[in-house]
Formats: C-alpha cells, sequence, structure tokens
C-alpha cells in the first residue's frame, strides 16, 4: 500500500504524463515522483502515444526501457518539448533546489532544452523559502577538498554525500557536497557564486526555471504557473 507521500507523487506524476501530447520530444527527469511519470507515459505510448525521451540518470533510462518510452539523445533533437522532473523543494516563485538523487547536472541539461518545464511533487516539497533540504553541490573528485573550503567560505555547513559507507559518485563519475545554508533568501545569487568556484560542476538551485509545478495532494493535484 501507498504512504501519503507516494499517493501525491503518483498524481502529480500520472497527471504530468497525461499531458504530454503526440510527437513531443520529452526530458525525463529523476527519482521517485518521475517513476510514476514514466510509468504512465509507458502505458500512452503502448496506446499509440508517439514520444521520444532523453533521461537524465542511468535509473531513469532503465525505467523507460521497462516501460517502452523510445529514447533519443542530443546528437538527434536540437530542443525537448517539455521536460518533467521531481524537485526536493518548491517556494512560492517556483525556484526549487533538487539533486536528492544526485542526477542534477543532466537534470539541468533537460530543464534548459526545453521549452516548458514542469514539476512534479507531492504537497510536502512545498516550503514559503528554499534552504531546509541541504543544498545538494556537484564537484569534480580532483581537489574536492578545495572546493568544498570555498563553499564553506560563502557561509554553509557541508557534508561530502556518502553511500554504504563509499564516497556517492554520480551518473557523470563526481561527487556531491550536501550543503546547509540555512535559509536561502536569493537562491540565483547563491547559485551564481557557487558556480564561480573552480571545481563545482553544477549546483542543485534551480532559479526561475520551472514553467508549472504540479502538486500531488491525496485525492486531486493543484497546479501552480509561473
Ligand atoms: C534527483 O537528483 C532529484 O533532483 C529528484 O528530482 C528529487 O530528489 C526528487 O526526488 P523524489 O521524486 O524521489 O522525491
Amino acid at each position: 500500500m501507498l504512504g501519503e507521500k507516494d499517493i501525491g507523487k503518483k498524481l502529480a506524476g500520472e497527471q504530468a504524463a497525461n499531458e504530454v501530447q503526440d510527437g513531443m520530444k520529452v526530458g525525463l527527469g529523476s527519482g521517485s515522483t518521475v517513476y510514476w511519470m514514466v510509468k504512465r507515459l509507458g502505458e500512452r505510448v503502448q496506446q499509440g502515444l508517439k514520444v521520444e525521451g532523453i533521461p537524465s540518470s542511468n535509473q531513469t533510462e532503465q525505467w523507460a526501457k521497462e516501460f517502452g518510452v523510445p529514447l533519443t539523445d542530443f546528437s538527434q533533437v536540437d530542443y525537448l518539448d517539455v521536460t518533467i522532473d521531481g524537485a526536493d523543494e518548491v517556494d512560492e516563485n517556483l525556484n526549487l533546489i533538487k539533486g536528492g538523487g544526485g542526477a542534477l547536472f543532466r537534470e539541468k541539461v533537460i530543464a534548459e532544452a526545453a521549452k516548458k518545464f514542469v514539476i512534479i511533487v507531492d504537497q510536502s516539497k512545498v516550503v514559503t523559502q528554499l534552504g531546509a533540504y541541504p543544498l545538494p553541490v556537484e564537484v569534480l573528485p580532483f581537489g574536492w577538498e578545495m572546493a568544498a573550503k570555498s563553499i564553506e567560505a560563502l557561509g554553509c555547513a557541508w557534508k561530502l554525500r556518502r553511500r554504504n559507507n563509499e564516497i556517492f559518485v554520480t551518473d557523470n563519475g563526481n561527487y556531491i557536497l550536501d550543503c546547509d545554508f540555512g535559509m536561502i533568501p536569493n537562491p540565483e545569487e547563491l547559485h551564481k557564486q557557487l558556480k564561480m568556484i573552480v571545481g563545482v560542476v553544477e549546483t542543485g538551485l534551480f532559479a526561475n526555471m520551472a514553467d508549472k509545478v504540479i502538486i500531488g495532494g491525496q485525492e486531486t493535484t493543484k497546479t501552480i504557473e509561473a
């Protein structure tokens, strides 16, 4: 049986998949909410929908193959019609923290490539101001300690992400620093400051990028447009 959060994730994910139209190129985000979107998209493909997707992680690629969503890549397409992805936090201005699953770099590439960027979340992800969720920052392994010192100097406490006692390695072969900045009043500014640091590949701050957020509740969804 699905828990409260999972019911919201499923509703939001399925609604986003139902809105995809024939012929669209679709950016496929990552995470447990995206799982429901890819699954539903696969069902629609079996019913005759023609779409092609670009996945943002090895996990999403695997789900797309499992559910029968045809895939393509950036050597074949110049843009995406829509990218649908989850988030770890969404604020009132539709700024996001992403990267809880470690796929933030590829997620940002498919978000940038899309004409429309749609976020799917359960109600628990919606906040007034970003920052309760530690900000994931992807860094190159070589000299990551130097990048960490510079990030710390911006006013955060960081932790090198680990999984099963091993350093967590992204699909791009990089590391993730989970950075607790406290509340983040100006996400765009912080993102720019972090990107200036040598060794920082990308940040999990997605400021002024989302066009639409679908929030899944227990029985219905609510949509916010930018
Ligand atoms: C993956 O790196 C993240 O950006 C996910 O989109 C985010 O963590 C949301 O994941 P869930 O849908 O699993 O909560």
